[in-house]
């Protein structure tokens, strides 16, 4: 295969109806090689999902589940699988690069508590049954700047009513920005939704990463060009 050529054919390098890239040159051999090989075997069953619910997805039952969207690398997906194994995780990422350096963390480590959708987040929230996750992460969201583009933003009315609908009473939505302007975008539309409550009472409660916080790639580059985040804990009421 000619890892530098985007194949239309090859259903893991099909164009989605995502915003943003999908496939990128510059993967190794190993990373194609997970996406053909092993992929498959740690995927989300999408109908199965629907079909048979969320306990469905693992070996045996989980104490929680708990979703990440658009988990990029996945370094933040695979910490907190490997420190939770009695937790139930579901991944989704359409960026194929991003996907194969998680099945990376996930096969060396021998990760078996992650479900991978290397796809839109939007078709997994349709497919999970109301109040069954604990936790939802959304890390540093794609931040359509321009005001043309903001419908594009993941944070937008309609994933907002998916999302409550699939959080437990009680449940987390996080959602982490460096962009000021997502910051109150995200603010206006969570502190207006009468399904959540923003947990900050203090500026420390969410303007410094919470406790044992794992960094990412996309934060560190804000890092490095002095841009800080925002670090959002809703509570599903
Ligand atoms: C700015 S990057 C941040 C990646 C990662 N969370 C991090 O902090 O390094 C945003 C990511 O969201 C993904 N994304 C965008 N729309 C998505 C969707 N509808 N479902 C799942 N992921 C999505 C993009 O592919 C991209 O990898």
């Amino acid at each position: 295969m000619n890892e530098d050529k985007y194949d239309p054919d090859n259903p893991m390098h099909k164009s989605r109806k995502v915003h943003g890239r999908t496939f990128v040159k510059g993967m190794s051999q190993r990373q194609f090689d997970l996406l053909d090989d092993f992929l498959p075997k740690v995927a989300l069953d999408v109908d199965l999902l629907r079909d048979k619910g969320i306990e469905a997805l693992f070996d045996e039952a989980k104490a929680e589940y708990c979703m990440e969207v658009g988990f990029g690398g996945g370094e933040h997906l695979a910490r907190q699988a490997r420190e939770n194994p009695d937790i139930g995780y579901i991944g989704c990422e359409p960026f194929q690069n991003g996907v194969a350096k998680l099945l990376i963390e996930v096969e060396d480590d021998g990760i078996d508590n992650i479900k991978v959708h290397a796809d839109d987040a939007r078709t997994v929230l349709d497919a999970l049954p109301d109040g069954c996750l604990d936790k939802l992460f959304l890390l540093y969201p794609d931040p359509w700047h321009k005001s043309k583009h903001n419908k594009r933003r993941f944070v937008s009315a309609e994933n907002m009513a998916q999302i409550a609908r699939v959080l437990k009473q009680g449940a987390i939505f996080f959602v982490a920005s460096d962009i000021p302007d997502y910051v109150s975008w995200t603010l206006r539309h969570l502190m207006n939704d009468a399904n959540f409550e923003w947990l900050a009472e203090a500026d420390q409660d969410w303007l410094l990463p919470p406790q044992g916080w794992q960094s990412t790639r996309y934060e560190r580059k804000a890092q490095r060009n002095g841009r800080k985040s925002a670090y959002m804990f809703f509570r599903k009421l």
